[in-house]
């Protein structure tokens, strides 16, 4: 990756496009985002290192399309391709530079002076290039602002191939000008060194800006701060922060953490049996999840013994909730979906699992409808940070994508709010050595098309692709 003594350079595609792909119209961008330009600006020009350089290459036309204020662009070299002798293109300026063809280029930008000057290589477009370069093998990522909008276009770029790419990171959707769009990064998929137990590759080649945006940081700053700043209780067991909030992004990925083993069979027969109204397990006599052998041995993984914290579960702290009442007759999961059908707008549509008598760890859900997305705010009053946030940050997730498939709407935010969020010292030793784990793109949860009830949906219909 970016190897100085490579003899070809690898580089990152950064371009924006229509929901149809559509880049271009009359040599000109099809838009007016003045802040997606900025993001175009930052990516493409900022270092890690004072002393260098990146380099854009681009298409003779886009070299031509770019308005002459802005090129050659600032503190980049600017690498333009043309099979001809283009006037356009001035020869006497030191950020420029002339190919005859991309592999030229970046045979060029492997060998000194550039190996040395140049620290990343972004490739630009325009279409004509894209459709030969954007999904080939020497494209580490792509960076992709999809514009959600469908506007008449004379310039394409090809589709991401998500075979090759999948998403490390998906911004909020952003409006400006009234026009509505995400920042998305795809990574080149890596295949782990069989045997080795050692991921293959690292994802830091990416800008140093993007690759901080991966979701799963949030949740290591928590665990982190827990770690470093928590207030100490009386028997000096636990270290606690209160009032804690992470938030996840459920359009594209599944917020399974990736630095932690989290329990993913643990997760979907707990939200399932939920779901179908089980009530407090122990009250029904039902062999919990929480104390199958499965889940003792995932905790006996992690030298956690399940029965400890005083009843506090460390692994599902928060999920005994009452999702129906039998004897009312009343099920908060259908009143929930019957709402997000119906009435999207209502300001109330919550499931609750507090009682009169609230114990530690009840949890209370909010779903909200916006733009045809449902997002889910979930409060946690108390949960183990090492285990049950990630546990819980997966089961809430699910939750909120099974009632997304069921009411026919996209899956948007999942947003977390933890009152006492703890981790218990004993375990801090272990938990700063997972914290120096790199992460990985998020896998993408597939839900079976064809179940649409659901008091129907079984395990098997719920697959995590890329883990
Ligand atoms: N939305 C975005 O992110 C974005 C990004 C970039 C551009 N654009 C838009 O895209 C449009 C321009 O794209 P385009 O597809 O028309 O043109 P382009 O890909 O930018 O440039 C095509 C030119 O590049 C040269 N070229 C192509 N293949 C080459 C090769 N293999 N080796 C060497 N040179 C090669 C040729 O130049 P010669 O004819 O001189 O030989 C060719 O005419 C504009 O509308 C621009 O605004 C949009």
């Amino acid at each position: 990756m970016e190897a100085q003594n490579a003899q070809r350079r690898s580089y990152q595609v950064v371009i924006a496009a229509t929901r149809d792909m559509g880049i271009g119209i009359d040599m000109k961008l099809p838009w007016d985002l003045p802040n997606e330009f900025q993001f175009f600006q930052d990516v493409t020009s900022r270092t890690s290192d004072p002393r260098k350089t990146n380099a854009t290459i681009m298409g003779r036309k886009s070299w031509e399309a770019t308005p002459l204020e802005f090129r050659p662009l600032p503190d980049r070299l600017n690498v333009v391709l043309t099979r001809s002798n283009c006037h356009s293109i001035p020869t006497d300026d030191d950020n420029v530079m002339v190919c005859g063809s991309m592999e030229s280029a970046l045979e060029l930008l492997a060998k000194p002076p550039y190996s040395f000057s140049i620290e990343k290589v972004f490739f630009i477009g325009g279409g004509e290039l894209l459709r030969h370069y954007m999904n080939a093998p020497s494209c580490d990522a792509i960076h992709l602002t999809e514009v959600d909008i469908t506007v008449p276009c004379d310039t394409f770029a090809p589709r991401v191939d998500t075979c090759l790419y999948h998403p490390w990171y998906s911004s909020l959707p952003v409006v400006e000008n009234g026009i509505r769009y995400c920042f998305n990064t795809y990574v080149r998929r890596k295949d782990l060194i069989f045997g080795s137990g050692v991921e293959a590759e690292q994802y830091s080649f990416l800008p140093k800006m993007v690759f901080e945006r991966h979701e799963e940081f949030g949740y290591l700053n928590l665990v982190q701060n827990i770690i470093s700043n928590g207030d100490m209780n009386d028997n000096n067991t636990l270290l606690s922060k209160f009032g804690c909030q992470l938030r996840f992004n459920l359009r594209k990925t599944f917020p399974l953490l990736t630095t932690k083993k989290v329990f993913w069979v643990g997760v979907v027969e707990e939200i399932l049996q939920l779901i179908n109204g089980s009530t407090y397990p122990k009250e029904k006599g039902i062999n919990h999840i929480c104390e199958s052998d499965k889940a003792k041995e995932y905790l006996d993984s992690f030298g956690v013994n399940a029965t400890e914290e005083d009843g506090d579960h460390p692994l599902l702290t928060g999920l005994y909730w009452s999702y129906s009442d039998a004897s009312q007759e009343f099920s908060q999961i259908s009143d929930v979906i019957n709402k997000i059908k119906n009435n999207p707008h209502d300001r109330g549509i919550t499931l609750s699992a507090c009682k009169l008598s609230i114990s530690p760890c009840q949890t209370f859900a909010q779903f909200y409808v916006a733009n045809g997305e449902l997002s889910c705010q979930i409060y946690q009053s108390s949960t183990e940070a090492s285990l049950g946030i990630p546990f819980s940050i997966a089961a809430y997730s699910l939750l909120t994508c099974i009632m997304a498939h069921v009411c026919d709407v996209v899956a948007g935010d999942f947003i977390h709010l933890i009152g006492d969020a703890h981790v218990n010292t004993s375990h801090t030793k272990a938990i700063q050595r997972q914290l120096q784990i790199s992460q990985k793109p998020f896998p993408i949860l597939k839900i079976n098309p064809e179940k649409t009830k659901i008091d129907h949906l079984e395990a098997s219909d719920l697959d995590l692709l890329d883990i």
